[in-house]
């Protein structure tokens, strides 16, 4: 049985890492989906779920009110063995028993990939579903789109507990390190640095070695305690990308200090940690994620009912793309759809450092970082 208008089924996922905001792709998935005659179903557990036949009908009752919630309503997994061939042609078969033929991803690299390959038709033989992926994750380290689903949360939620964290380390003229989530990418460290007024960045796209990281800190520290005025503190935003482990980096920092301050108490110069981890992942979406969650899958979901696949939706690309790698929607100026394949190359070469984005954003940081400390 074909859905009326379109006659089409669709089906939404969320994989990998969840990023507030996820719900409000879904949502909109749904809202949209359905409004242009499309069934659609969601898939619990990301790849793990379409590989088990996990399919739930969404309808409009389903998704009211998830907008404001945290996390993802269809759960997510890191689902490795979707590597294999052979586990994406259950997908494909699971899919296909259901007579759905489009599906939108939403998620980060490793899900975008799994997106590419099931859609991939030389693999598939025969009609593979249609692909559209939506980038949602914390970390901003997916090719071609300005900003993924999730980051503005976390940037939100780190300024939030550095404010915090800089009333206490105020009050005591102490130095923190504070380590944030983004795997290899530094973007979160460096922009949520400079929304919190940090005094230092660390970010791995830098490529500095261990001694120049803990000189940096050091020479932060020196810097913040040669001031006249009140703030005699010195807050450290790291990411965890750095390879350096925060306890070691603590130790290095503190020996360092007590040579530098020989006279002071070694207690008043000791360095604190915070790891924020997890938190930076949860909470509820802030209005512009839920804002963005929806519009990348209105143009998302126009797509996949378009007939096109192996695409994303991405908002205001951060480099020019030429024609054949994607195009401003139609329906959303801010909103392109890109070429699914050319977005993980460019994924790729961001972390690895090829991409002129990756190398102007550890440049940019070179030319301010003096300016943080004024
Ligand atoms: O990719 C999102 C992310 O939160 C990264 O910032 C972090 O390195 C990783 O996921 C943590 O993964 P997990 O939740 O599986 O420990």
């Amino acid at each position: 049985m074909t859905a009326p208008g379109t006659g089409r089924r669709i089906a939404v996922l969320t994989s990998g890492g969840d990023a507030p905001g996820m719900n409000a792709a879904i949502r909109a998935t749904t809202l949209i989906g359905r409004a242009a005659g499309a069934e659609v179903y969601g898939v619990e557990r990301g790849y793990r779920g379409l590989v088990d036949g996990a399919f739930v009908p969404l309808g409009a009752a389903d998704v009211q009110g998830i907008l404001r919630e945290g996390g993802t309503i269809l759960g997510s997994a890191r689902c490795k063995e979707f590597h294999e061939r052979a586990v994406r042609d259950r997908a494909r078969a699971q899919l296909a028993e259901r007579g759905i033929d489009g599906v939108v991803v939403i998620g980060g690299n490793g899900s975008l990939t799994g997106a590419l390959a099931l859609g991939d038709p030389d693999e598939a033989g025969g009609t593979p579903p249609r692909v559209v992926g939506i980038p949602a994750s914390i970390d901003n380290d997916i090719g071609l789109t300005g900003l993924s689903i999730g980051v503005d949360t976390a940037m939100n939620t780190i300024v939030e507990a550095v404010d915090k964290i800089a009333d206490t380390a105020t009050a005591h003229d102490r130095t923190f390190i504070v380590e944030v989530m983004g795997r290899d990418c530094g973007y979160l460290a460096m922009t949520s640095a400079i929304a919190s007024g940090a005094d230092l960045a660390l970010f791995p796209e830098a490529g500095r070695p261990e001694k120049e990281i803990v000189d940096s800190i050091v020479d932060t520290v020196m810097a913040v305690r040669s001031r006249t005025r009140r703030h005699r503190r010195a807050i450290v935003i790291k990411a965890e990308g750095v390879q350096l482990p925060v306890e070691r980096l603590k130790e290095r920092v503190d020996d360092s200090l007590r040579g530098r301050f020989p006279s002071e108490d070694p207690g008043s110069i000791e360095t604190r940690v915070t790891v924020l981890g997890h938190v930076v992942r949860g909470g509820r979406p802030s209005g512009f994620d839920r804002l963005l969650g929806s519009r990348l899958a209105n143009v998302a979901v126009r797509a996949l009912l378009d007939g096109r696949t192996a695409k994303m939706a991405a908002w205001m690309p951060p480099v020019e793309l030429p024609e054949e790698v994607g195009a401003r929607s139609s329906f959303d100026p801010y909103c392109w759809l890109v070429d699914l394949g050319a977005v993980l190359v460019e994924t790729d070469n961001l972390l690895h450092g090829r991409s002129p984005l990756a190398r102007w954003r550890a440049g940019v940081f070179d030319e301010i970082e003096e300016a943080l400390l004024l």
